[in-house]
């Protein structure tokens, strides 16, 4: 089946409001958890060409890489360990204006210069965290938490 995104032009918040419910009609039906994440960072990626978006999933006591779209990233990461292990520790959105300023970051990719993570919940476990580099500095907000957290709130895990 042919699943083509419509790619939209203008402010960021309009792309948000115009590509969030077609990411919500491609889960519809859909109930496995790997596709969906599989879509979801891709959708991201096509529309926002950012560097790096993807997933990470809680397994055991380790972060471990799961559906993502951009460079090859390191694999596993512990709690509390960089910008992503934070996240899962502190239960919390971050969103890190310059990569180079934040103690610990871990840096799979020299290029990435800001990112934005977003803790993944179950009932009140965080069971994974979503992740979004940019190769420029500031890239992200407030309009990017809300719509990623509203987003991230949707998946069903
Ligand atoms: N930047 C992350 C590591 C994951 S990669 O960027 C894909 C961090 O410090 O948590």
């Amino acid at each position: 089946m042919a699943e083509d995104l419509k790619i939209i032009k203008g402010t960021k918040e309009e792309q948000y409001q115009e590509l969030i419910p077609q990411i919500k009609a491609l889960m519809e039906g859909e109930s496995d958890l790997i596709a969906n994440l599989g879509n979801i960072c891709a959708a991201l990626k096509e529309q926002f060409d950012w560097l790096w978006v993807g997933f990470y999933l809680v397994k055991d006591d380790e972060l471990v890489l799961g559906p993502f779209q951009g460079p090859v990233a390191c694999t596993r990461i512990k709690m509390g360990r960089g910008v992503c292990g934070t996240v899962w520790q502190e239960k919390k959105t971050y969103i890190v204006p310059n990569v180079e300023e934040f103690p610990g970051h871990i840096a799979c990719s020299s290029v990435s210069k800001s990112e934005i993570v977003i803790p993944v919940f179950r009932g009140e476990e965080v069971v994974g965290v979503f992740d979004i580099d940019s190769a420029e500095l500031s890239s992200f907000d407030t309009v990017d938490q809300r719509y990623l957290e509203g987003l991230v709130s949707t998946i069903e895990v």
